[in-house]
């Protein structure tokens, strides 16, 4: 039997580039490997955009078709919605009972975020508990591997102490749940157009479908080295917002080409940006191909979500009934 993996996303509406390097294209590969589940996180979106009921279906889907015009293959892998599966919150609120708060207050994500979205109230009792439905997000599934980035680390460790303290306290020597592991395996980092993280909320973002024409004009209008302010000055790469994209999108001896050219001046930007246009718009087209057949039929979409939510439901029910019986709830 395959070793089950387990990873989820919230769903933040079309998924861009840094999405697909970072961990999507390593999903489709896993899925050639491993019993792989991967799940609309949608209540985690909701622990910071609760009041947001207006976007949330369309976020789920254009989530769904970016991960199936990746490559995500329902015949390989279970896809599902978190929400439609209540096992998951019976689950967090079992686990909920005797998680000590100390252990929620002491991940790193939750002063962060708390931190960085400064606009939102984030004094709630559901986003300090982000990690530990995450944690039974996990451990419903028994899923050995969690494939996440390093930001994650910190929610699957507390996962292992989870189903550790769980296991201690009802197991009577057995293992209900299983301590998983973080599967770290080599993913690229894409900054976005102006070097910071890819991310929708600084807009400096390409999405994953998104038209030709828009790329090209974002790709062109990309900052570079600050010092290179006309094209006879010489630049320098490493210096330069755009190279980060060569080094993911083109060829040794292209990078060489642009590396002499820019220290020389003897290229122009936009003549050191065409590569690297060419090349994300050849590895966006079988996605723009793939997600036409998956948009001009939403019920199929549907239906593939509702087989994958099925199939994980056989399985959390399973693992809801040990549980239970090992805390004392059968009666
Ligand atoms: N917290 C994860 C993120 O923001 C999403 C997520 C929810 C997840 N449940 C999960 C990831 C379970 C791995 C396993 O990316
Ligand atoms: Fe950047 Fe290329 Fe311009 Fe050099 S030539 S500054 S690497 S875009």
């Amino acid at each position: 039997m395959r070793a089950r993996v387990l990873s989820g996303m919230r769903p933040t509406g079309a998924l861009h580039l840094g999405h697909y390097h970072g961990a999507l294209k390593n999903w489709v590969r896993l899925q050639h490997e491993y019993d792989c589940f991967f799940l609309v996180a949608d209540w985690h979106a909701m622990t910071t955009h609760y009041e947001d009921r207006a976007g949330l279906e369309k976020s789920v889907y254009d989530m769904v078709v970016d991960w199936l015009a990746a490559g995500l293959d329902p015949d390989l892998c279970t896809l599902f919605i978190q929400s439609r599966l209540p096992e998951h919150a019976e689950l967090f609120a079992l686990l909920a009972m005797g998680t000590p708060l100390g252990w929620l207050e002491r991940v790193p994500t939750y002063k962060d975020q708390i931190e960085h979205l400064k606009d939102r109230d984030l004094a709630t009792y559901g986003f300090l508990g982000y990690p530990l439905l995450q944690a039974a997000d996990i451990l419903i599934y028994r899923a050995a591997w969690v494939p996440v980035g390093e930001d994650q680390d910190a929610h699957v460790e507390l996962t292992r102490e989870v189903a550790r303290r769980f296991n201690h306290l009802y197991g009577r020597g057995e293992q209900v749940l299983l301590p998983p592991q973080a599967l770290h395996t080599a993913v690229t980092r894409l900054p976005g157009l102006d070097g910071r993280k890819m991310s929708k909320s600084y807009d400096n973002a390409i999405e994953m479908r998104e038209a030709p024409a828009q790329v090209e004009a974002k790709i062109r209008r990309m900052p570079t080295d600050p010092q290179r302010v006309r094209r006879s000055d010489p630049g320098e790469p490493a210096r330069c917002p755009v190279w980060p994209l060569h080094e993911v999108y083109t060829d040794a001896a292209t990078r060489q080409w642009a590396a002499d050219g820019c220290r020389s001046a003897g290229i122009g930007c936009l003549d050191c940006k065409q590569p690297v246009v060419d090349a994300v718009l050849k590895e966006q087209q079988p996605w723009r191909e793939r997600a036409e057949a998956w948009l001009s039929n939403p019920k199929q979409v549907h239906w593939i979500v509702e087989m994958g939510t099925e199939r994980a439901r056989t399985v959390a029910r399973q693992t809801m009934k040990d549980v239970r019986e090992a805390m004392g709830l059968v009666y």
